[in-house]
């Protein structure tokens, strides 16, 4: 049996964008000011000093970037509403109209190609305005402000968006997108006078998670009956090996487990509607949630989003070490360096499908075999690669070897019985990688940013996706 004709007929093959990554045209529709915009004008903040304005122009190119979609063949296409295009001040106040009507055209023109719209409500970026206000997701009313941003999506696009995320990455957002954090990823403006930096992930875990479940049961209550939608939550998923055999190591991974991926899903997802028991032991100032809240939190999620791109192997750390990050000393685990190939060169990224499988088969026993949607999964340019001529960088073998493992990995996952209903290339384009600015480049097709159009051209893996989905529909009669 090859390898596409493994899926299931209803199996959603899917591609991605997130709106910041890609669209540009900051001014246009009336789009108010992002914490995105706030981070590249600081002097020296992203990797490779673009210009600010420096984009795909996927606002202005979306006929384009749909054609392309249509080309590869992709059952579905998951991108994110602009939270500041659509509400420029963050809250009801002021509605661009002009937004909500962009966003149905591409909704509209997937349609017309039969591609299946899967809509990120908050990707990393948030209107200044509230940020400003009290930072982000440790803000109560920002919370607020958002779930009235997901009524009004609801409202405005439901008839046409039947696949609906709130977070994108909610375990990542909440170490790297509120405050600055010693030794990890830092994806929002400084700022220091923001107290209590040690309790603000889970501070804003907290209120993330309520904020989603007030934004699942919104739907649920409103718009479930009219409209027929489902909603997930998206979680960064990395799955982490023990060092060695020892209990020791067995029970620091069990602990990098809770507080790298299980933390802001068990909640909704077990009985119990609250975080790990390692983390409610470890740390007294957790916020509790109260029983109401709990009842509200479990079970709010039709399907969980993961995007996967690599594992760990950890340990046990001794009495007398330092770690190097807060996670990891509130935790008490640290990374060991894994035997996986780090396929793209020295970057954080490696190539572990035994981790997703893993993974999958894990989330299968802990959580109720719930439905995963892979909602990310893809490798970077090879490092230097920009040196090389245009036809060596768009013959990206080490990608498709990477996508072939990784969709190996989903098939063997559904043999073994995991609920796995789709897989999520990221990312269609090569775009801005957030700190990493575009010196890092995932896009299964090319763009040429020193060109006035951007010119978008299909990499080799994106032939290779295109070939694989044709087989996958053939093999099913769906073309
Ligand atoms: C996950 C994020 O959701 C996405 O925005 C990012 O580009 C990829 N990881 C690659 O780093």
């Amino acid at each position: 049996m090859s390898l596409p004709t493994r899926f299931p007929k209803n199996f959603k093959l899917a591609t991605a964008t997130a709106a910041y990554q890609i669209e540009g045209a900051k001014e246009l529709d009336g789009r108010g000011i992002s914490t995105w915009d706030a981070i590249r004008s600081e002097y020296g903040r992203i990797r490779d000093d673009s210009n600010p304005t420096l984009s795909c122009e996927g606002r202005l190119k979306y006929k384009e970037d749909v054609a392309l979609l249509a080309k590869i063949g992709v059952t579905s296409y998951r991108f994110s509403i602009s939270w500041s295009r659509i509400l420029p001040n963050g809250t009801l106040s002021e509605i661009n109209k002009e937004a909500i009507q962009y966003y149905r055209d591409v909704c509209l023109l997937l349609r017309d190609n039969g591609i299946e719209p899967i809509v990120t409500l908050f990707h990393f970026d948030m209107p200044l305005a509230i940020y400003d206000n009290g930072t982000s997701w440790l803000n109560k009313e920002n919370c607020e402000h958002f779930v009235k941003f997901a009524d009004l999506c609801f409202r405005e696009f439901g008839d046409l968006v039947k696949t609906w995320i709130t977070f994108n990455e909610i375990n990542m957002q909440a170490w790297s997108s509120v405050v600055k954090i010693q030794g990890e990823l830092w994806l929002c403006p400084d700022r220091p006078e923001i107290e209590n930096h040690e309790q603000a992930p889970y501070i804003a875990a907290t209120n993330m998670l309520l904020t989603h479940a007030k934004i699942y049961r919104n739907y649920e209550k409103n718009y479930k009956e009219t409209q027929d939608g489902i909603i997930g939550i998206t979680n960064g998923g990395r799955f982490c090996f023990p060092a060695s055999d020892s209990p020791d190591d067995q029970a620091a991974r069990n602990r990098a487990l809770d507080w790298l991926f299980n933390y802001t899903i068990e909640p909704i997802l077990t009985d119990s509607g609250d975080f790990p028991a390692t983390m409610r032991e470890k740390l007294p100032f957790l916020p509790k949630f109260t029983d109401e809240e709990k009842e509200m939190i479990k079970g709010s999620t039709d399907f969980l989003g993961i995007n996967y791109y690599l594992s760990h192997m950890v340990r046990d750390i001794s009495d007398d070490e330092t770690p190097t990050s807060q996670s990891e000393r509130d935790a008490s685990y640290a990374f060991v360096e894994g035997k996986w190939e780090k396929i793209c060169g020295e970057t954080w990224v490696r190539y572990a499908p035994d981790g997703l499988l893993a993974l999958l088969k894990y989330v299968k026993e802990k959580y109720n075999n719930i439905p995963v949607f892979i909602t990310e999964n893809g490798c970077m340019n090879l490092i230097g690669e920009e040196e090389k001529k245009e036809e060596d960088i768009l013959n990206d073998k080490h990608r498709i070897k990477y996508i072939t493992g990784h969709l190996e990995a989903v098939a063997k996952a559904i043999d073994n019985g995991c609920n796995v209903i789709g897989y999520t290339l990221w990312t269609l384009m090569d775009n801005f990688e957030w700190d990493d600015g575009f010196a890092v480049k995932f896009g299964i097709c090319r763009v040429d940013f020193e060109s006035p159009e951007k010119t978008r051209t299909m990499k080799q893996s994106a032939k290779y996706y295109q070939t694989f989905i044709r087989e996958f529909k053939k093999h099913h009669n769906l073309l």
